[in-house]
């Protein structure tokens, strides 16, 4: 569809786990790089469901690139090198969370408003010669001009691209993402930069990278939970979606062991997010569902069968 571009899953917590990757890549595809969401330390040891998560056998066929949050040192060390001991040889750096708590306390997007927290980070990744890193990073915390604070760290490790969603941290998810700024990064950045935030179909994909001929290319996140068949029209079909929703199914069945209330969450989970113009009667259904009966019988709604 869009040639020399580079097509990056973002990073949705919550959604796009490793189960959900392999199911996109192998119902759908189209997608050059899944960024996993974040992992992160938590009393002195990364967490167990972020590393089970990434886990090459956990991730069978498909290009995946850890992410890691911190905004201490050590615990950035401790995550480098859980990530190089399972064989990656590239990582991102979460410089967009904008959770007030966690940015507060100088992780994600409030960190791009701390000199004295950037220059730690850019001391540890020099410590990382062998691993590729990207950044992912808001246009500032409370300030658009605050992705400037980055340029000494690109200046001075090899960082290889940067992941740009044009909001500030401050904003979350609100209002418009700020694309006027997107011909100033491409400017200062001396590296790859990918366009992120709003981008809903392959028009607007298009239309922004003609627009920024410059850009490397997009990372779509929202818009590719609620209709993974976003960049494949023809797979658009309730067959495909099916398939894609069996595979997800089946999948957290095998995987969730704290039984079917466990199970029945997660999938209403996804569908808070997915398939948003399906049947609103039959949506409707699968929230309210209280048993794996229902649930099934609900979904089968969705897709015309019975
Ligand atoms: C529920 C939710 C969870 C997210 N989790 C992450 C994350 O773990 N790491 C990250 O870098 N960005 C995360 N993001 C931000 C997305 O990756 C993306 O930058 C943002 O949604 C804008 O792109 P979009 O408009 O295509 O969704 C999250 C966004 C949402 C809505």
């Amino acid at each position: 569809m869009i040639e020399n571009k580079v097509i990056l899953s973002a990073p949705i917590q919550g959604w796009t786990d490793h189960v959900w990757r392999v199911a996109h890549a192998q119902v759908f595809g189209g997608i050059d790089a899944y960024y996993a969401p974040f992992m992160r330390v938590e009393h002195g040891a990364i967490r167990k469901r972020d590393l089970r998560d990434i886990q090459p056998e956990n991730n069978p066929g498909i290009h995946v690139v850890p992410q890691v949050l911190a905004c201490r040192a050590s615990d950035m060390a401790l995550m480098l090198q859980a990530v190089a001991d399972m064989g990656y040889d590239e990582v991102d750096i979460n410089l967009g969370c904008p959770h007030p708590p966690v940015a507060r306390k100088g992780y994600g997007a409030g960190m791009l408003a701390r000199h004295e927290s950037l220059v730690q980070l850019t001391e540890v990744l020099k410590q990382w010669p062998s691993l590729k890193v990207s950044l992912k990073l808001r246009l500032g915390w409370d300030d658009a001009s605050q992705w400037r604070n980055v340029l000494p760290m690109i200046a001075s490790c090899p960082i290889e691209r940067v992941v740009v969603h044009y909001r500030l941290g401050v904003q979350q998810y609100q209002g418009e993402a700020m694309l006027e700024h997107i011909e100033a990064t491409l400017d200062a950045i001396p590296v790859p930069i990918v366009l992120n935030g709003d981008l809903d179909s392959q028009q607007s994909i298009s239309k922004l990278l003609a627009q920024h001929p410059r850009a490397a290319g997009v990372m779509l996140g929202r818009a590719l939970v609620a209709d993974p068949a976003l960049l494949c029209p023809e797979r658009a079909t309730p067959t495909h979606y099916r398939e894609f929703h069996d595979r997800l199914y089946e999948q957290y069945r095998q995987e969730l062991t704290g039984g079917d209330h466990q199970i029945l969450n997660k999938m209403q989970t996804l569908w808070e997010r997915m398939l948003p113009n399906a049947d609103r009667r039959a949506r409707k259904a699968i929230r309210k569902a209280s048993s794996l009966v229902r649930y099934e019988q609900a979904v089968a709604q969705v897709f015309g069968q019975d």
